[in-house]
């Protein structure tokens, strides 16, 4: 149990792509997803990849019932993945202001597909499925480019929408 410092983007461990788990319910994974929530919820995050924390490991959690963050979201249940897959299931595109624990009090839109399938393992090994669209495929896609050592800064199309959150609420882009 512990807050654990989270990776700012420039380091390049951030970069690396993750390891498979070879491994379900052992007390290193136990207490890796325990470390996970507790720097999560220190830091107000709708999601967190073991990336972030420097354990190079396909590892992701994520879920919000409410975030100053992000106030206008819907819930998404908490939800621990290990060594996920996912599929697109329309050409639907949806597009939010992406904000990021590795690239901290910044915001960028960004564009990815609405509704997919994902799939993957809790800590105890059990397969779980699930059909999602809204904020939770945006955050289970967020978490698993960053298990592909990709930051949604690097997704960000038009670049004058991106910035300094204070900024662009003055603005009234967000
Ligand atoms: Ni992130």
């Amino acid at each position: 149990m512990a807050v654990r410092s989270i990776l700012r983007i420039g380091d390049p461990r951030l970069r690396q792509v993750a390891e498979p788990v070879d491994a379900y319910d052992t007390p290193d994974l136990h207490e890796l997803i325990e470390d996970m929530f507790d720097t999560m919820a220190a830091a107000d995050g709708a999601g967190l990849a073991a990336t972030q924390i420097g354990v190079i490991k396909q590892v992701m959690i994520f879920g919000v019932e409410s975030t100053p963050r992000y106030p206008d979201i819907e819930p998404v249940p908490t939800t621990v993945l290990i060594n996920p897959e996912f599929s697109v299931l329309s050409d639907e595109i949806a597009g939010f202001w992406e904000g990021c624990l590795s690239v901290p009090g910044m915001r960028g839109y960004v564009e990815r597909p609405a509704s997919i399938r994902y799939s993957g393992y809790d800590q105890f090994g059990n397969h779980t499925e699930c059909d999602v669209a809204g904020f939770h495929a945006i955050v289970f896609q967020h978490e698993y480019d960053h298990l592909q050592g990709i930051l949604y800064p690097d997704r960000i199309v038009a670049h004058d929408k991106f910035g300094f959150t204070e900024e662009l609420a003055a603005a009234g882009e967000i």
